[in-house]
């Protein structure tokens, strides 16, 4: 059966009827207005545990306003939580996998029903511009409908064996669940990135105890409230609001978690990574970031790699690991394409991704700013220049910083090989794509990467060599971003990865699995 992505702006784009979205859409931040500043407790079994401290999260796109009120654990209730994890892995490993199927499918249309006060949540709660918002939504409705056709189409990952008959054996393949997983979820995607991990967990049997990023902790708890509502067992699915730093201690002394699934920072991942397998050895999933490249041939349809390479590397303010940050571009075309770019920039809308026309909200936090600030200082005391951009725009209540093109920046400066995660592109000239190809490999990172060119040979010749989990062609809506669950499996090679099943694909619920060879007189 063929699967149908959620398309929710597309869909109403197309049948002319974009008011209604936007009508629909402004409801949706009435009704999470409505609900500012609440406090949500910590959902653990069927527990709702208040901690004697708070975090209060403010809203990036005005910090005036409460986002809500959270618990901070200090380590005690995420010990107890993977306990209860733990214990209910006991029944839940045997659960009918055609539940977990139905379950999914229940939290998916739930989700359809709530899709327009989720998207809002997103903005407020990172400052993702509408379009950006809804399409998270449908993402996450994506991912549950697709791992339950997964689960379906494999029944539910129990294989009768082939193979010759010696002395009457008959073999049957089972994959089978681990225990209890810790997820950890990142601000960027705080409610698609945390589905799909929190899913890919569950849908296999799995049990999970939910940490999202302490800036965004609300997607996470309505997303586990969902799942709940849609029929997966309280003790099955937890949730739980504590520092990082914390987390740290715990898994570097818990013996109780079987999994780790992280989507985060390299070096945080790695960190965690290292301390999680010096225990014992256990399975994770983690998903570590990129520093994109897009290369942009003589061959190239330039109206389009402009705006593919814009959106990629400015969407979100770059603040997604599959956003482009590097950009090699021909010599017979480098300057028209700075120059089609440098217009295209000087029409972003900046602001309030409250409004329909803001295109570039706020970066997350005060610390993205300083971290956008000190870029900025590095690449110009290095020799490069600023095209466009490098400013914050100042405002005490949010975090605007403009879209910003780097150019000739000595190819020595550290900045072509850490991840920013800010909206800064540094742009180089190229002399063919055999050296676009080469400096676009040049780095440890493996996750996306693009090509613009109307030559069929050339786009071959980067997808042979290119050494990236997602790579993308001609893609004017996003050069290297925006995969789709069920069209473009999403995950890194090299140090953006770890596990090598990519996201919202056929592969991806076998990390959560581990085989059983049964053999039955
Ligand atoms: N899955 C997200 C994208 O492809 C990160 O842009």
């Amino acid at each position: 059966m063929p699967f149908l992505n959620e398309r929710t702006f597309q869909r109403y784009l197309q049948e002319g009827k974009e008011e209604e979205f936007h009508k629909l859409f402004d409801e949706g931040i009435k009704r999470v207005e409505e609900k500012l500043g609440l406090e949500y407790p910590i959902l653990l079994a069927d527990k709702e545990i208040k901690t004697t401290t708070k975090r209060v999260v403010k809203s990036p796109i005005d910090t005036s306003l409460t986002l809500g009120v959270f618990q901070e654990d200090n380590g005690q209730l995420l010990e107890e939580a993977i306990k209860v994890a733990k214990e209910s892995f006991s029944y839940w490993k045997d659960s009918d996998w055609r539940d977990r199927v139905e379950f999914a499918i229940k939290a998916a249309n739930e989700m359809r029903r709530m899709k327009y006060e989720l998207a809002a949540t997103i903005t407020f709660e990172n400052g993702k511009n509408r379009f950006e918002a809804i399409a998270e939504v449908d993402e996450t409705i994506d991912y549950l409908n697709y791992y339950a056709q997964i689960l379906e189409e494999n029944r539910g990952y129990v294989k009768e064996m082939e193979g010759r008959i010696v002395r009457g054996e008959k073999g049957v393949s089972v994959m089978r669940p681990y225990g209890a997983w810790l997820i950890i979820s990142p601000f960027n995607f705080p409610l698609a990135i945390t589905a799909t991990m929190t899913l890919g967990a569950l849908m296999t049997g799995n049990t999970v105890v939910v940490k999202p990023s302490s800036d965004t902790p609300l997607s996470a708890y309505k997303l586990v409230s969902i799942l709940r509502k849609a029929g997966f067992p309280s003790d099955v699915v937890n949730y739980l609001t504590v520092p990082g730093e914390v987390v740290s201690m715990v898994i570097e002394r818990n013996l109780d978690m079987a999994g780790f699934a992280f989507t985060g920072s390299r070096e945080v991942g790695h960190t965690l990574l290292k301390k999680f397998i010096n225990l014992k050895p256990r399975p994770a999933v983690m998903e570590l970031g990129g520093k994109n490249a897009t290369v942009i041939t003589a061959k190239a349809d330039l109206r389009k790699a402009v705006e593919g390479t814009y959106r990629a590397a400015f969407g979100f303010g770059g603040q997604k690991c599959s956003a482009t940050s590097r950009v090699f571009v021909e010599s017979p075309v480098f300057k028209e394409f700075l120059s089609i770019l440098k217009a295209r920039i000087e029409a972003t809308a900046i602001g309030d991704p409250r409004l329909k026309s803001t295109f570039l909200g706020p970066l997350i936090n005060k610390s993205a700013v300083d971290k956008f600030r000190r870029f900025v200082d590095q690449a110009q005391s290095e020799g490069g220049k600023i095209l466009i951009g490098g400013r914050v725009r100042e405002d005490s209540r949010t975090y605007l910083v403009e879209p910003t093109v780097v150019v000739d920046l000595p190819y020595t400066s550290s900045l072509w090989k850490i991840e920013l995660f800010v909206p800064i592109i540094l742009v180089k000239e190229i002399s063919n794509l055999k050296e676009g190809i080469k400096l676009a490999n040049d780095i440890d990172y493996g996750l996306t990467a693009g090509i613009f060119s109307n030559d069929e040979d050339e786009i071959e010749e980067f997808f042979r060599e290119i050494e990236a989990g997602v790579v993308y062609a001609n893609r004017e809506s996003g050069s290297t971003t925006g995969a789709m669950p069920g069209v473009q499996p999403f995950g890194g090679w090299k140090d953006s990865g770890w596990t090598g099943k990519n996201a919202g694909g056929p592969y991806y619920l076998l990390s959560f699995l581990r085989e059983q060879a049964r053999t039955i007189y």
